[in-house]
């Protein structure tokens, strides 16, 4: 679904530059549910952007479900935004229209599009559970239930893939899991490729992946031990899995090598081990393995 090679974002202001990707490298296949953590500034919102065709990368290269992003035209943007993605932000609920019922601001991209589809936006509110509320007015619902409208709204027309970037940042822990079970319904159910950007670590472990982002760098990747899939079909019978477990044994950490063999080192590890920024390490071949050491005068 997504394909990302050294892609490179400047912003250049009056007196200053700022990389806010540094040759990021990502792919997504069709249908995954993941999650991109990193910390503030890391460049998040950055790439989201240039996925969601809201913005254009400095350098590198963009796939989209097959589509060159960067060759598009201005109408090519438009069908592109319209069609192929789905965006939910932080505060989607803001764009709804107050006067209009949840059904009918499902309704609305529908409209715009040439289809109107009650039976579809009557779905999308079940899936998002709030069946119940469809004749409300917008005005007339919590904040978390709007942020749910808008997650409906973002799949009205279809498209094979959803963004979200810190859609949970402004709701209570309760409808956060509401919002993580919606969104592995829509990868589970309809097959969208979801793409969650966020700061909250505990939001990773309702992933399948997690791949983290330093410097505007994808530095390393958290693999689910066992796949939801997995988990449901392991005990139809019981509750399910929790979907944030205490423990941090869920996900595996690995390192990502790029193509001509350069790797981040997390710096928690760097921290630990005393390794300095712009330093020296020695690299030893142990049995099969690579032992990075910090480098001491003595050696
Ligand atoms: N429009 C912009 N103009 C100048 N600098 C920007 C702009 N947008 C983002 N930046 C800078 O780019 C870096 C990455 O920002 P962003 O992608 O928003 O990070 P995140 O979403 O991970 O917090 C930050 O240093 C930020 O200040
Ligand atoms: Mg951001």
């Amino acid at each position: 679904m997504i394909q990302c090679e050294n892609l490179v974002k400047i912003y250049k202001t009056l007196d200053t530059e700022v990389l806010a990707l540094q040759g990021l490298d990502l792919n997504v296949p069709d249908g995954e549910l993941m999650a991109i953590i990193g910390n503030s500034g890391s460049g998040k919102s950055t790439l989201l952007n240039i996925l969601g065709g809201l913005d254009i990368p400095s350098a590198g290269k963009v796939l989209v479900n097959e589509i060159d992003i960067l060759k598009l035209d201005d109408a090519g943007l438009v069908s592109y935004r319209r069609d192929t993605i789905g965006f939910v932000w932080q505060n989607s609920a803001r764009n709804l229209i107050p006067y209009l019922t949840a059904v009918e601001n499902v309704e609305m991209p529908m409209q715009i599009a040439g289809k109107r589809k009650r039976i579809w936006a009557r779905e999308l509110l079940d899936m998002v559970g709030l069946s119940h509320r469809e004749k409300s007015r917008l005005n007339q619902l919590s904040g978390g239930e709007q942020q749910r409208v808008a997650i409906a709204i973002a799949l009205a027309n279809n498209p094979p893939l959803l963004l979200a970037d810190e859609p949970t940042g402004a709701v209570d822990t309760e409808t956060t899991e509401k919002i993580m079970r919606v969104f592995q319904r829509f990868s589970q159910d309809l097959g969208v490729t979801v793409v969650i950007v966020t700061h909250d670590r505990q939001l990773s472990k309702a992933v399948d992946r997690v791949v983290a982002i330093r410097d505007g760098r994808t530095s390393s990747e958290f693999l689910r031990r066992h796949s939801y899939r997995e988990v449901l079909e392991h005990d139809k019978d019981q509750e399910g899995e929790e979907l944030f477990p205490q423990s941090d044994e869920t996900h595996e950490e690995f390192v990502l090598v790029d193509k001509v063999g350069r790797l981040q080192l997390p710096r928690h590890d760097m921290e630990r081990l005393g390794i300095r920024p712009n330093s020296r390490v020695s690299v030893k071949e142990q049995d099969g393995r690579l032992i990075i050491a910090p480098f001491t005068e003595s050696e």
